[in-house]
C-alpha cells in the first residue's frame, strides 16, 4: 500500500481552522490527525467533542482521532459521534486495553494503540492480532514541533518483525518530528503512517510540504 500523510492540526492556526482544513481537503493529505490531550495524562491542554464536530462539517478526508487522555474508554462513542474515524488510545492509559481497542471496533473505527518512547515494543505482543494500527510516539506526546527521537527508527524495525511474525495486519503510524529527511526512511523501515504537523503547517506552501513528502516516500 501506499503510505498515509496525515498532517496533524495541532500546528495549524486555530484563528483559521476551516481554511487550514480546506486546505487539507485540496492537497494529497490522506487522513486529518487530530491531537486529543487532557492535561493529566500528558502536560498540556488542547481541544475535545464540540471542536471535533466542527472540523467534521469542514473536511472530506477522515478524522484520525489521538487520544492522549486518562481513562479514554470514558468517550469511545462519543468521539465516534462527533466524527472520528480511527480513534487511538495509549498503552500507557488503559488498564483493560483488550477491551477497550475491540469497543472501538465495534464502534466501527479503526482501532490504534499508541506507545510511548520508552514503552517496549515487545509489550504489543498480545494485543497486535486485535488492533488495526500501532502508533510510535517519536517525541514524548504533549507538543508539536519537537525533534524525532532516533531510537525509533529501531523501535519501527522492530514492530514491523512482530507484526509480520504474528500474520498482524496492523499498520505502523509514526507521531512526531516526521520530516523530508527521516520519512523515506521510516517507511522504508516499515511505517504505513506519517503524521506532520510542524513540517506541514510551518512550511511556507503546505500543500506543496505534503506533495514533497508524497514524493520522497514514494521513490
Ligand atoms: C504530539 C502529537 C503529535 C504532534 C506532531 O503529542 O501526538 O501528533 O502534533 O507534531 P510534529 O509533527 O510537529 O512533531
Ligand atoms: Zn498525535
Amino acid at each position: 500500500m501506499t503510505p498515509i500523510i496525515a498532517p496533524s492540526l495541532l500546528s495549524s492556526d486555530f484563528a483559521n481552522l476551516e481554511k487550514e482544513i480546506k486546505m487539507l481537503n485540496r492537497s494529497q493529505a490522506d487522513w486529518i490527525h487530530l491531537d486529543i490531550m487532557d492535561g493529566h495524562f500528558v502536560p498540556n491542554l488542547t481541544f475535545g467533542m464540540p471542536v471535533i464536530r466542527a472540523i467534521k462539517r469542514v473536511a472530506q478526508k477522515p478524522l484520525d482521532v489521538h487520544l492522549m487522555i486518562e481513562k479514554p474508554e470514558r468517550y469511545l462513542s462519543d468521539f465516534k459521534n462527533a466524527g472520528a474515524d480511527c480513534l487511538s488510545v495509549h498503552w500507557e492509559a488503559c488498564t483493560h486495553l483488550h477491551r477497550t481497542i475491540h469497543q472501538i471496533k465495534e464502534l466501527d473505527m479503526l482501532a490504534g494503540v499508541a506507545i510511548n518512547p520508552h514503552t517496549p515494543v515487545v509489550f504489543l505482543e498480545d494485543i497486535i492480532r486485535d488492533v488495526d494500527f500501532v502508533v510510535v510516539m517519536s517525541v514524548n506526546p504533549g507538543f508539536g514541533g519537537q525533534y524525532f527521537i532516533p531510537n525509533s527508527l529501531k523501535r519501527v524495525k522492530e514492530l514491523r518483525k512482530l507484526i509480520d511474525k504474528q500474520k498482524s495486519e496492523a499498520m505502523i503510524e509514526i507521531d512526531g518530528g516526521v520530516d523530508l529527511e527521516n520519512a523515506p526512511l521510516l517507511v522504508k523501515a516499515g511505517v504505513d503512517i506519517l503524521v506532520a504537523g510542524n513540517t506541514v503547517f510551518k512550511a511556507e506552501k503546505p500543500i506543496e510540504m505534503i506533495k514533497s513528502l508524497k514524493l520522497t516516500i514514494n521513490n
